[in-house]
């Protein structure tokens, strides 16, 4: 059973996904606190409903990141926390708090800190990744769940679900499809962390005994004639 720090500054959608994928079994593993930059952020209120601690400590103003980050590990290790899941959690980590969750021997080398993005990357890292997708005319976009290093959503891709751009596809409607996804896809990558079976060689993951997709091509807009 591994303990679950998340950090989140929003809604807290995914979290509710990992908060009820333990609840489910389908994570062996607890939430142990979750901990916010945003006072009044709903992701606090999950917890609470949950019966997970909270705790915000507010970033607005504060220039001296390293600190910052500082309280964060704090925080974490009093909870025990073994992997930490950035859920909407708005703000750059330091190298120092990459650091304090590096990789051990305890979890094969991997990192201890993963994230969400809304696009597959390494397309569309950063903000706004769905307007980018939408204004950029992809056909297929998605969501990556990776572990973080010093990069702005750079890390080793873990896991990654695909979704169609769909014709009259705006930034909301898009959102709206890849975050179902997300909800599907982040439970599923912290569950193999926590079942031992990731490995990180350079770049490259590998997830122990996962099935490969049995999709030979998927194109968008479909294909009209199948001997093509
Ligand atoms: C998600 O789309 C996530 O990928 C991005 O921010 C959104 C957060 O949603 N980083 P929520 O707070 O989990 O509902």
């Amino acid at each position: 059973m591994i303990r679950i720090g998340v950090l989140a500054s929003g809604s807290g959608s995914n979290l509710q996904a990992i908060l009820d994928a333990c609840a489910a079994g389908g994570i062996d593993g607890a939430v142990a606190v979750v901990l916010s930059n945003v006072p009044g952020a709903r992701a606090l209120e999950r917890a609470r409903s949950a019966g997970v601690p909270g705790e915000v400590l507010p970033s607005k103003g504060v220039v001296d990141r390293d600190a910052y980050d500082a309280l964060l590990v704090d925080a974490l290790r009093r909870r025990g926390v073994d992997l930490v899941c950035l859920a909407g959690y708005m703000r750059i980590v330091t190298p120092s708090f990459l650091q304090a969750f590096g990789p051990s021997a305890a979890t094969q080398g991997c990192p201890r800190v993963m994230n969400v993005h809304p696009a597959l990357l390494p397309s569309f890292p950063g903000l706004h990744a769905q307007r980018q997708a939408v204004e950029h005319g992809v056909r297929f976009s998605g969501c990556t769940v990776h572990f973080v290093d010093a990069g702005t959503d750079t890390g080793p891709i873990i896991a990654q679900s695909v979704v169609p751009v769909l014709p009259g596809d705006g930034e909301e409607a898009l959102a709206a499809r890849i975050l179902a996804e997300e909800h599907r896809l982040y439970p599923q990558a912290v569950q193999w962390f926590a079942q031992g079976r990731l490995s990180v060689s350079g770049r490259r993951v590998s997830v122990r005994d996962a099935a490969a997709p049995a999709v030979d091509g998927l194109a968008s807009p479909v294909l009209e004639r199948a001997d093509r």
